[in-house]
């Protein structure tokens, strides 16, 4: 019994004496950053890059561990996570957000709302975007910024040249009311999966189709087991880098601002290597012949762009009308 109690002290003192050592070194601060991409995908580039700029610019005061591939956590443990703080770090995409109580950020899912990137980067570098990062306070989250990955394209068990051909089919959709709209409307039922089992399902025929970047096609090798595609390009998908809120405000005010130096750096890096990818996977996967790709014609996406214009309201009072109608005005003005 005494000796137990010894050992329980000396533990004590020996955790206690081991912590004060490491302060005493100055022992970095961990941030743990947890993300669902491939470790070749654009994300984690841009998350290596993220660590390298941080660890730098704070003197290695801080130390980012990268944890791609679903590794610790997927979709929705991921957040959860988060907000418990067992990780530090994520950079979930935009429509993940819905089931936090978050709908703002479905605004991004919107088909044919964004035409390009650069009409992107005029909503997520200005005042809305910031507004929307914001809204993350409130679930005890901080965002730092965005990051993008590209625009979709649809694929399926079977041709997808006209809307009607998706009637009845299974589509695997990321966790958004916007995109189970946008499901809904063209006939076809969605059916919410984690990005890790998407490749599974659609293997195993649970279900029939899905739709994402042509990056994510080719890294989760999507392509090999879907033998169609329409390079509908009808809605984008980005990210947001995020940190748990307490952690965050807890940390020196010098290491936040060189954690957001290191962000504001790496964005550019990320958002031209995501483009990069897509093109590469595009054409590796014409290469491959796996899949038969369509590229619709003028009328054909026109035919896209009118079966989803009905929803389009249903989408906009999910999200917020006046959200949607303040986008809408700043797209419509000249860029500066
Ligand atoms: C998906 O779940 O389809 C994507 O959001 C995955 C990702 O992070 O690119």
């Amino acid at each position: 019994m005494r000796r137990a109690l010894f050992l329980f002290i000396a533990a004590i003192f020996g955790a206690y004496s081991a912590m004060a050592e490491q302060t005493a070194l100055g022992s970095p601060i961990v941030i743990k950053f947890s993300h669902v991409a491939a470790p070749q995908a654009h994300k984690s580039l841009g998350a290596v890059r993220f660590k390298e700029l941080a660890e730098a610019y704070t003197g290695g005061r801080v130390r980012i561990e990268l944890y791609p591939n679903s590794q610790l956590y997927k979709d929705k443990e991921e957040l959860e996570a988060l907000q418990l703080g067992a990780v530090e770090m994520l950079a979930p995409s935009l429509s993940k957000f819905g089931p936090l109580g978050i709908k703002a950020f479905e605004v991004f899912d919107i088909p044919y709302l964004f035409r390009d990137t650069a009409e992107l980067a005029r909503i997520t570098e200005g005042p809305i975007g910031k507004e929307i990062l914001g809204l993350l306070e409130a679930k005890g989250i901080v965002g730092l910024g965005y990051w993008n990955n590209g625009f979709k394209i649809l694929s399926a068990k079977r041709p997808l040249r006209q809307p009607d051909d998706l009637l009845g089919l299974k589509m695997r959709i990321q966790s958004s009311r916007v995109i189970e709209e946008q499901m809904t409307a063209l006939g076809a039922l969605p059916q919410v999966l984690a990005f890790s089992e998407a490749y599974q399902a659609l293997s195993s025929g649970v279900v029939d189709g899905t739709e994402n970047p042509p990056a994510n096609f080719y890294n989760q090798k999507m392509f090999e087991v879907q033998p169609h595609a329409t390079m509908t390009n009808h809605g984008f998908l980005g990210y947001a880098l995020i940190v748990n809120r307490d952690f965050w405000n807890g940390l020196p005010a010098d290491i936040r601002s060189s954690i957001e130096r290191a962000v504001r750096e790496a964005t550019p890096y990320a958002n031209a290597e995501a483009a990069k990818e897509n093109d590469e996977a595009m054409a590796a996967m014409l290469k491959t012949g796996k899949t038969a790709f369509h590229d619709p014609t003028e009328e054909e996406r026109a035919a896209w762009t009118a079966a989803l214009k009905p929803a389009r309201a249903r989408m906009a009072e999910r999200v917020g009308v006046d959200l949607v109608r303040r986008i809408e005005e700043d797209l419509a003005r000249p860029s500066p």
